[in-house]
């Protein structure tokens, strides 16, 4: 199969939209583990008066993570697919979260302007047409000194890390996923990662988009080796200058 994008990949997403929180309900630790990338964003605790984008919120859960680690900050979430925007709008949200329908290329256009102290995205990079060029957008929506946090699938590049991937998405995954209509969107799954960066490879593309203090940070449990933290910075004027 290839890859799914843009209307593709949306439409996708919108059919698999009423199973997903269940989907990831059975992956243990999915909700701490994004919560423990927001706060690997280092923002002042509880966010006051933050404003933080959520690109690819899905059905909320990484909006969920940012509620729960900033509980003051304005959120706004974005996402392409109408179906999961639904089901995330449908949820109860402290005030100060607003939910947009827009591809993330298209974000100006959406109404979506910066300057965001940070901006999350959690299993959205691998999925986009031009992640540089998604990237190189982003950063122009931060204001300076603020933060990027993404957090993806991306494989450490031992021989094992591809493995155990291959084993989750063929043994569990994507037999759960068939079983429920959702099969190609899941394949895609598998696929999307091993065909995306390594870990370190994702560092360095975030680095060449402009971000500097770039770190990758290993998730706990199974997920080690598979799925990475990545926080980054848009330099403050005068080492953009230096640079
Ligand atoms: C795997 S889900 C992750 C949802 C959520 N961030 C979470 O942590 O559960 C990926 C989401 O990215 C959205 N997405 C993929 N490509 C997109 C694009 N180009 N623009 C906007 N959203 C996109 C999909 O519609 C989907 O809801």
């Amino acid at each position: 199969m290839t890859l799914l994008r843009d209307e593709r990949l949306a439409a996708a997403f919108d059919h698999a939209a009423r199973r997903y929180d269940a989907l990831v309900a059975a992956n243990p630790g999915y909700h701490a583990q994004l919560r423990r990338s927001v706060r690997r964003l280092g923002l002042p605790r509880g966010g006051e008066g933050l404003r933080v984008l959520d690109l690819g919120c899905g059905t909320g859960a990484s909006t969920a993570a940012l509620t729960a680690v900033l509980p003051g900050a304005r959120i706004t979430a974005v996402d392409a697919s109408a179906g999961m925007l639904e089901r995330a709008a449908a949820k109860p949200w402290p005030p100060g979260v607003t939910f947009t329908r827009a591809p993330v290329e298209r974000l100006a256009r959406a109404g979506v302007r910066g300057p965001y102290d940070a901006v999350f995205a959690a299993y959205l990079l691998r999925n986009v047409t031009d992640p540089d060029a998604v990237l190189t957008a982003v950063r122009g929506l931060l204001a300076p000194g603020g933060r990027l946090g993404v957090h993806e699938y991306t494989l450490g590049g031992r021989r094992l890390d591809r493995a155990v991937w291959t084993l989750v998405c063929r043994g569990i995954v994507q037999p759960a996923a068939t079983a429920l209509g959702d099969g190609e969107l899941y394949r895609h799954l598998w696929r999307s990662v091993v065909e995306f960066d390594t870990a370190d490879r994702f560092a360095d593309r975030l680095r060449t988009a402009g971000f500097d203090r770039v770190r990758a940070l290993p998730l706990p449990g199974w997920q080690t080796g598979i799925a990475h933290t990545f926080t980054g910075r848009r330099p403050l004027p005068e080492q953009d200058a230096a640079r």
